[in-house]
């Protein structure tokens, strides 16, 4: 079967099962073309709840597919590659967590949405980096541990100077990749171009951008902006769809290692074959999971909406 053969096949086999599907935009072009949604994690998380659909296919990793069934819990939800994993999320123990909270009593444990269902149950509130600032912002306590993720906990703490922040010394291994002298290479190389970066990136990296957001953030940024050239300081397919998107302007990658193997893992066929019931990880969690990770889930809804 060609791509669009097959392209086809998953538009009449989603219709006919009312499922829809949900693409992070880290995703391949030919699996956009065949979402429903396409976004950031913020956006997925929302948009699952919103559907009408009996079942979800979550193109993303893992813990995107559990944010979407513990949001969606009357709904059928696959991920539709069950290798895919975020390494950033399975960083932390729970015993590691335990620590930490007891070396920092009275902190508001806040934990980046890139963590387990299962860390989500101790923690009070989770974020995504679109809604960190605005959430750590409304939280009544003024001591935060951000988890697991200290580059964009320190993004956000610098811009809550009035509030106390402790961080773990996770990190986005990807991200992690791209150094201040990246960004100086690329502004000499393409002396016009605005640097637009996500906040898993370094510090350093994120002080030297003109413009620091979600995956969302920085489409939506160049899509609007009158600039004409972008560096993207994020996973590369972003470079590709921007490119797609607004063919009269110039995307270049600010690292070419910025590729994230653990998004690329989902191929079409993988939707695919979970549609035709041989493929893909149905999501099933234990109630205590569902419930105490709900919590923290929620309450990310309700504060970052
Ligand atoms: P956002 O999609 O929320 O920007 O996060 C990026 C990411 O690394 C997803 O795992
Ligand atoms: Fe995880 Fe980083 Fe890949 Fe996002 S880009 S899924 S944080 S490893």
């Amino acid at each position: 079967m060609t791509i669009q053969e097959i392209q086809q096949e998953i538009l009449r086999m989603k219709k006919e099962q009312n499922v829809c599907i949900l693409a992070h935009a880290y995703q391949g072009q030919e699996i956009l073309e065949v979402a429903d949604y396409m976004g950031d994690s913020y956006g997925l998380s929302v948009q699952a709840s919103k559907s009408d659909a009996s079942g979800v296919i979550m193109c993303g990793v893992r813990f995107m597919a559990e944010t979407c069934k513990i949001l969606s819990p009357r709904k059928r939800v696959w991920l539709a590659n069950p290798q895919a994993g975020c390494p950033m999320a399975e960083q932390m123990s729970l015993e590691e967590l335990r620590r930490l909270k007891e070396e920092h009593p009275g902190y508001a444990v806040v934990a980046y949405i890139n963590t387990t269902s299962e860390l989500k149950t101790e923690c009070d509130v989770c974020v995504t980096s679109s809604s960190a600032e605005k959430i750590c912002r409304a939280l009544e306590q003024d001591k935060i541990l951000f988890i697991p993720d200290p580059n964009l906990g320190s993004y956000v703490a610098d811009r809550i100077p009035e509030k106390k922040f402790a961080f773990y010394r996770g990190g986005c291994p990807r991200h992690l990749v791209v150094t201040p002298q990246d960004v100086e290479r690329a502004k000499k190389k393409h002396p016009d171009a605005l640097v637009l970066v996500h906040p898993e990136c370094r510090k350093e990296v994120v002080q030297l951008a003109d413009y620091v957001g979600s995956t969302t953030g920085i489409m939506d940024f160049a899509r609007k902006s009158k600039s004409q050239e972008f560096i993207i300081g994020t996973e590369n397919s972003i470079v590709e769809h921007l490119q797609f998107e607004c063919p009269d302007k110039q995307f270049y990658p600010l690292a070419v290692q910025l590729t994230c193997m653990n998004m690329k893992v989902t191929t079409l066929m993988d939707i695919y074959h979970c549609l035709k019931g041989n493929g893909g990880e149905e999501i099933v969690l234990p109630q205590n999971i569902m419930d105490g990770a709900g919590k923290c889930i929620h309450r990310m809804v309700e504060l970052g909406g």
